[in-house]
This record gives structure tokens, C-alpha cells and sequence, in this order.
């Protein structure tokens, strides 16, 4: 049975009351953000001892999921994955009629899509999908990017508060666009990091520090990512004319691979853009750009999409 929130529902002072559902590094940096904005926060989480620093400094505590939902017309959730988030919407049952749900735990568009219908059909005024392009410490400063999509109406209500998180981006009304762009953009890091430790280990084989290295690596990223608009030029254009083709990069990714077998150290980081370069020239684009790679992994499934401010 529902219990009553510590302190009252209803908000007071010029800032939108907010409930944050989900207590763990992220939801707890949200929370925190929005108390220090000045907004009366109420905040649930499944282990209620989680919430005891943030009621320390001003937060509302409700210990059941319906009563945190029902004490704001903005609720933000941020737990662990897609099933936590439907927990959470089977526990709030129609405590959601009248208010907005953002849901800002990572998923996938289909996710997404799926939590919009079922919000819809427990009566939830507008739902709208997050991802948050930041860890929890940089919350609440212009570094933190946060993606939205979905409903319209209910993120034009909200976005003032919303800001308070960090920078936004609202991307269109398909659920599923926060996510995929999220996922996106978690692709570019995850193939950044992944060459990068490979690269450590590589050097790391002759004893070098990983500092040594990075000294050298992050100027040499910089370098390398500055050409991220015209890559995406060439993939937009399909011109895939290259200083740097791809039957030259075959050669020296199977150097790469071949010196690190030498060394000792698994070329698992580096084998599926080997593979990918070498399936490409095979196919007839040893002349062409990296970016002509982009078409050998999207197949048919490319289909530009407008970006909305
Ligand atoms: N941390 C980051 O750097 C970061 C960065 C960007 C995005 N995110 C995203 O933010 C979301 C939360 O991440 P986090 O770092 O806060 O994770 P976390 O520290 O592991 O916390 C997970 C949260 O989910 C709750 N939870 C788990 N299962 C649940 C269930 N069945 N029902 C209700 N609540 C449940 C946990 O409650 P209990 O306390 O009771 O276990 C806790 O509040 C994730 O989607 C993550 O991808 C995180």
C-alpha cells in the first residue's frame, strides 16, 4: 500500500517540482542537480537508505513509487535497464494520469517506443525519452549533454527544468530518436576507447607506461576526429574519394594485427575493422575513403533523419 511522502506534495518557490524515480550514481547526481537548481525534488528508490544524503539537503522522500509519482507533474526516471523501468511503471499505476514521464535510462528505440505506448495506456500526459551523454559528476554543467525525444507538448512544458540537468537537445517526436542517437554516440566512444586500449597494451609490451603514450595519443585523436565532417560529407554525397584509400589502410591494419600477435598481445580490439577493410577492398573499394565503410555495415537500413533544435 502507498505510503505518504515525508512532507508534503506540492511544490512551492518559482521552480518546477520534480520526482527523480531511481537512486543509484546517476539518478542520485540528477537529483542532486535539480535541489541545488532550487527545485523541490521528491525522490523513490527500490533500496530507500539511498535517498538518506539527498533528504540530508533538502529532498523529499516517498517511499512508495506511486506517492513520488503522484507529488509532481514532471517525473524523471533513471534505473538500470528496460525492466526496471516497467517495474516501476506497474508500481505507479495510474499515479501517472496528468503527469510527464522522461524517462532517461538507457535503451534501445524499440524500448522506448514500447514504454511510450504503455505510458500512454496508463494515462501519462506525455512521455518523453532521455539519454544522458555525460557521467554523474558532470551533471548540471554545459559538458552534460542530455537527448530527448517524444512527446512535443509535454518537453516544451518542461524544458526549463530540464535545463537544469545540463545542455539539451531535442531531436523529434519518435520516442525511439533519444535512444538510437545515445546508442549512436556511445558506438563513436566505445571504437575510441577500444583503439586506444589496444593501443596501451601494444606499447604497454615493451614496458612503455600508458602515459607515455597517451601524450601522444590524444593530439593524434584530435588530429583524426577533426575529419569527422568531412567523412560525413563523403557518406551524405557517396563521393568516397580518399588520400588515404582503403587498400593502403588493408596493409597497414594487418601490420597492426600481425605486430601484436608478435607481441603478445590479442588483436581482438583491432580484428573486426580489419576484417571490414579487407572485405571492402575485396569487394572493389580499395580506392575509396573509410567512410565508404559505412555502407558495407548499414546495408539498406540508412535512412537520414532530420535533427530538431
Ligand atoms: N553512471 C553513469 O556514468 C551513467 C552515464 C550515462 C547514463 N547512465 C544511465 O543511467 C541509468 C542509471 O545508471 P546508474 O549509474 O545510476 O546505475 P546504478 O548506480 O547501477 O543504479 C541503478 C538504479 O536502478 C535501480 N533499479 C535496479 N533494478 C531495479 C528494479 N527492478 N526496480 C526498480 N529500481 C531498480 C537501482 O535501485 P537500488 O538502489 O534499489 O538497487 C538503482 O537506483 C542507466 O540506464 C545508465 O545507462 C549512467
Amino acid at each position: 500500500m502507498d505510503e505518504r511522502i515525508d512532507d508534503g506534495t506540492v511544490a512551492d518557490g518559482e521552480r518546477e517540482a520534480i520526482t527523480v524515480l531511481g537512486l543509484g550514481a546517476m539518478g542520485t547526481a540528477l537529483a542532486g542537480t535539480l535541489l541545488a537548481r532550487g527545485h523541490p525534488t521528491t525522490v523513490c528508490n527500490r533500496t530507500p537508505e539511498r535517498a538518506d544524503a539527498l533528504v540530508a539537503v533538502g529532498a523529499r522522500r516517498a517511499a512508495a513509487v506511486a506517492d513520488a509519482v503522484a507529488a509532481s507533474s514532471l517525473t524523471i526516471a533513471c534505473v538500470v535497464d528496460d525492466a526496471a523501468v516497467h517495474e516501476l511503471l506497474d508500481r505507479a499505476g495510474d499515479a501517472f494520469r496528468r503527469g510527464v514521464l522522461v524517462n532517461l535510462t538507457n535503451g534501445t528505440p524499440a524500448q522506448a517506443r514500447r514504454a511510450a505506448e504503455r505510458a500512454a495506456d496508463l494515462g501519462v500526459a506525455g512521455y518523453v525519452d532521455g539519454g544522458i551523454m555525460a557521467v554523474p559528476s558532470m551533471m548540471g554543467t554545459p559538458d552534460a549533454l542530455v537527448l530527448y525525444s517524444g512527446s512535443r507538448e509535454a518537453f516544451a512544458v518542461h524544458r526549463h527544468a530540464l535545463e537544469s540537468l545540463g545542455a539539451t537537445r531535442y531531436l523529434g517526436a519518435d520516442p525511439g530518436l533519444a535512444s538510437l542517437y545515445d546508442l549512436a554516440l556511445l558506438s563513436g566512444m566505445y571504437g575510441m576507447f577500444a583503439g586506444a586500449l589496444h593501443a596501451i597494451a601494444l606499447v604497454g609490451s615493451e614496458r612503455v607506461p600508458a602515459a607515455s603514450l597517451t601524450e601522444l595519443l590524444l593530439p593524434w585523436l584530435e588530429a583524426m576526429t577533426s575529419g569527422l565532417p568531412s567523412l560525413a560529407e563523403q557518406v551524405d554525397t557517396g563521393d568516397h574519394s580518399s588520400e588515404s584509400p582503403l587498400a593502403m589502410q588493408a596493409a597497414a591494419l594487418a601490420n597492426i594485427v600481425d605486430a601484436s600477435r608478435a607481441q603478445g598481445i590479442s588483436p581482438e580490439l583491432m580484428l573486426p575493422i580489419q576484417r571490414l577493410v579487407e572485405r571492402a577492398v575485396a569487394a572493389g573499394h580499395g580506392a575509396d575513403d573509410l567512410s565508404s565503410l559505412v555502407g558495407l555495415v548499414a546495408g539498406s537500413g540508412r535512412t537520414p533523419v532530420a535533427v530538431e533544435d
